[in-house]
């Protein structure tokens, strides 16, 4: 079997280099000739890239959002229906359109492993409402845990599927929700898609009305020490937006024990995946 740029089992060269643990020992063990091993560098150089491949988009993020200035906001709505319409419903579909399989599992895998941690620190919630549900992974990982499970989407080609499969959704923006009583409010990979100011503090306050007093905020995504935009499409619209660690604590100040997760699982893979750490936040 040939060894894929996104193998998880990787080893350090003691350098700070990190290459595909099966490269490595092969060309220790296996006699390799000096063109043979540079080869296989080259891969290394690729591992590499790869692991530098947030920092870059961090850097360039930096530089269009206070230097370079001039992007608009895109407009959602129109946005994800566009994008429903172009997936397949899979979960691999919901963060790419072209996603790898196996690099969509790991993902999704590496947060369920800190949601489950978070959760048995916690405890179990009985009513689960999930925002940005897009192909439904979290409601049928609540689901599967035993909560009843309410889901958000924006889009209506992704809300009409996910009807087919669960009873309880509502179709419309985070910010315009009108809904209370919940447990627990997750929301992986959504809020940082809210790029306009104001609606995502609307959207905070909406979370803030759903979720019990005691009830449980988990949302996915990258909290970087500086606001920034991240994702820009071919009209040079943003549609992904990191709020900093400040601004999350400032908007979150009458909560309880807001914290932050690393999700390093994610970043020991040879791959690019969203965004993935967690912020948990009692209410
Ligand atoms: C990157 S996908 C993540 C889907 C899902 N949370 C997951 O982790 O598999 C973002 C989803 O949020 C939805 N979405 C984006 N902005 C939204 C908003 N303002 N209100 C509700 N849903 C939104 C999109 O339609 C899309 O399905």
């Amino acid at each position: 079997m040939t060894a894929r740029t996104t193998d998880v089992d990787i080893c350090s060269t003691g350098r700070g280099w990190r290459v595909p643990k099966s490269c490595y020992i092969a060309a220790m063990n296996s006699g390799f000739s000096d063109a043979d091993r540079l080869k296989r560098s080259a891969l290394a150089a690729v591992a590499l890239r790869m692991g530098w491949w947030r920092g870059f988009k961090l850097a360039r993020g930096y530089w269009r959002t206070y230097i370079r200035k001039g992007y608009l906001p895109y407009e959602p709505s129109l946005w994800w229906e566009a994008y429903h319409s172009a997936a397949d419903g899979s979960d691999a579909s919901t963060i790419e359109l072209s996603a790898d399989p196996l690099v969509s599992q790991y993902h999704y895998a590496t947060i369920e492993t800190l949601i489950l941690r978070v959760l048995h620190t916690y405890g179990m919630p009985q009513r689960v409402l999930d925002l940005g549900s897009g192909a439904g992974h979290w409601l049928n990982f609540y689901q599967r845990l035993g909560c009843e499970v309410t889901g958000v989407e924006l889009s209506s080609e992704a809300a009409r599927r996910l009807r087919e499969r669960f009873s309880q959704i509502e179709q419309c923006h985070i910010a315009d929700m009108e809904l209370s009583g919940f447990d627990l409010v997750n929301a992986i990979g959504v809020m940082f898609h809210i790029v306009d100011d104001d609606a995502h503090r609307r959207a905070i306050s909406a979370i803030g009305q759903a979720i019990k007093p005691g009830g449980l905020l988990i949302v996915g995504g990258g909290f970087p020490l500086i606001s920034v935009n991240v994702q820009f499409d071919e009209d040079s619209q943003v549609n992904k937006r990191l709020r900093s660690r400040r601004y999350w604590r400032q908007e979150l100040e009458s909560w309880m024990d807001v914290r932050f997760i690393r999700n390093r699982a994610a970043r020991e893979i040879h791959a690019i995946v969203p965004e993935s750490d967690l912020l948990i936040a009692i209410r």
